[in-house]
């Protein structure tokens, strides 16, 4: 008998501890004696265990039987993953030009490129789209609308036709967008409101804050526009996601920003779903003088929610990949798959095409023509080789995260940041994944002691 490797745990009490297997997803909670045999300390053939708590351990995974029990579970594990529906994301950027120039942006100066798909490769696009529907044919097919800005007095031709085409073929559609120009785009929402799941607009915190972090290129704040945007997609009946992007400058003042979304009624309206979401560094530059790292900022989040109760419903802690599955556990929700991958970016289930006529594995590569996938203009050609090096990109086929006990709750961080920081997709970033983990669990360490007293 062995005791699996794969086994994280946190000191609750001095009678308390808190265990993980990150393979099975089993959470629970023992006593120290458990804990020492977990640690090898005491043989399961000892008298003082009870035989019963020996078999539950082996049930839950933490105690092995068979050499080969794990590897046969993983073996598992990727066989679900083939057989679960995937999605095929086509994210459309008419142009990466934005009308603004909000402090924290991953595509940087790439929003001062000022070029613009013309309607004819709107024509190349969905001649890409029907072939990769062809070659992906069981898949959920969807368009995002993306950019830069996608939704800009210049881009209205191109949206009319993205939604025409779409609409052709019945493929539903989100929009992200700053929603600054929202309103000049009523006509085409309303015409394909059915077609429309829902669009996306970023509301970072009240006038003052949101107005200091996203503005327009001449320096006016845009949270006037924003707020309007809201409304009229309110007033067009389309599932509207506000999302605040929470950092250092913000963080404090996301309470004020729920106090004016209730006075709005936007609390209480099923169309609107919040989001808060981390300000992201997958380049790792460290330019960004906000830029909490995880760790610190899921601990700060938990701590304004421990303040502002009402606020808890609102904090999705899944966008937090390594703390999603155990807080669904300790918390309840929907446990999370265990992660053989970080994210969409690794399995092709997310293309993006630019308007410089290539398509890229995610939103962070786009015009970074190193990291392709291929091109669509005139027609469309894949880099296969680029293609499999991002699907093959697993925690199994990573030697660091392979040993790594918590890999299944990590998914082996970003590719994109990989290639960024190490120069290598296979050399993972960690991304403070362990500190995220423990850090979680600290703030929540008043709830773990009441459901270890219970
Ligand atoms: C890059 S923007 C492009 C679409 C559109 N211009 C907009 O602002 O929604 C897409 C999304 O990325 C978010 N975003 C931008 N920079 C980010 C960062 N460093 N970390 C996390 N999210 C970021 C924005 O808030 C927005 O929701
Ligand atoms: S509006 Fe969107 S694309 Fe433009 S700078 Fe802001 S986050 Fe970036
Ligand atoms: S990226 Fe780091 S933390 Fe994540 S699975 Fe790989 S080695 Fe582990």
């Amino acid at each position: 008998m062995k005791v699996s490797k794969r086994i994280i745990s946190y000191q609750i009490s001095g009678e308390s501890i808190l265990i993980i297997n990150t393979l099975t997803g089993a959470v629970d909670i023992i006593n120290p004696q458990v804990y020492q045999l977990l640690r090898g300390d005491f043989l399961p053939e000892n008298p003082q265990i009870d035989p019963e708590i020996i078999t539950t351990l082996i049930k839950r995974g933490y105690l092995i039987t068979n050499e080969d029990r794990e590897e046969q579970v993983l073996g598992h594990i990727t066989e679900a993953y083939a057989k679960t529906q995937k999605r095929l994301t086509f994210v459309l950027c008419p142009t990466y030009s934005c009308n603004l120039k909000c402090t924290y942006c991953f595509e940087g100066e790439l929003t001062y490129d000022h070029s613009f798909m013309e309607k004819k490769d709107i024509d190349f696009v969905f001649a890409a789209i029907d072939e990769l529907r062809r070659t992906h044919a069981n898949r959920k097919h969807t368009i995002t609308l993306f950019g830069g800005e996608p939704l800009l007095p210049k881009t209205k031709p191109l949206i009319s036709k993205i939604l025409d085409e779409a609409s052709k073929r019945s493929l539903p559609i989100h929009i992200v967008t700053n929603g600054t120009h929202l309103g000049r785009f009523t006509k085409e929402l309303n015409i394909n409101k059915s077609l429309i799941k829902s669009c996306q607009v970023t509301l970072d915190g009240p006038k003052s804050i949101h107005d200091s972090r996203r503005k327009s290129t001449t320096g006016k704040g845009t949270f006037d526009l924003t707020c309007l945007a809201v409304d009229r997609l309110l007033d067009l009946q389309i599932k509207t996601t506000i999302r605040i992007n929470a950092d250092l400058q913000n963080i404090d003042s996301i309470p004020t920003l729920f106090e004016f979304a209730r006075l709005k009624g936007w609390i209480d309206n099923p169309l609107i779903n919040f989001m808060i979401s981390p300000v992201l560094d997958h380049s790792c530059k460290k330019s960004y003088a906000y830029f909490v790292p995880e760790d610190e900022l899921v601990g700060r989040l938990l701590q304004v929610t421990k303040e502002n109760p009402y606020l808890e419903k609102f904090l999705e802690l899944g966008v937090f990949k390594t703390i999603g599955h155990i807080s669904a556990v300790i918390r309840g929700g929907r446990p999370f798959q265990p992660l053989l991958y970080y994210c969409e970016a690794n399995n092709l289930e997310q293309i993006v095409f630019g308007p410089d006529g290539y398509i890229y594995p995610c939103t962070e590569c786009m015009g970074n023509r190193e990291f392709a996938l291929g091109e669509f203009k005139p027609y469309l050609k894949l880099y296969d080789e680029i293609i499999k090096m991002w699907n093959e990109r697993t925690i199994l086929s990573m030697e660091k995260c392979r040993e790594c006990d918590i890999a299944l709750l990590c998914g082996g961080g970003c590719a994109y940041s990989a290639l960024m920081v190490n120069g290598d997709i296979n050399q993972p970033v960690c991304n403070r994944a362990r500190e995220t983990i423990f850090a979680y669990l600290g703030s929540i360490k008043d709830e773990l002691l009441l459901k270890a007293n219970a």
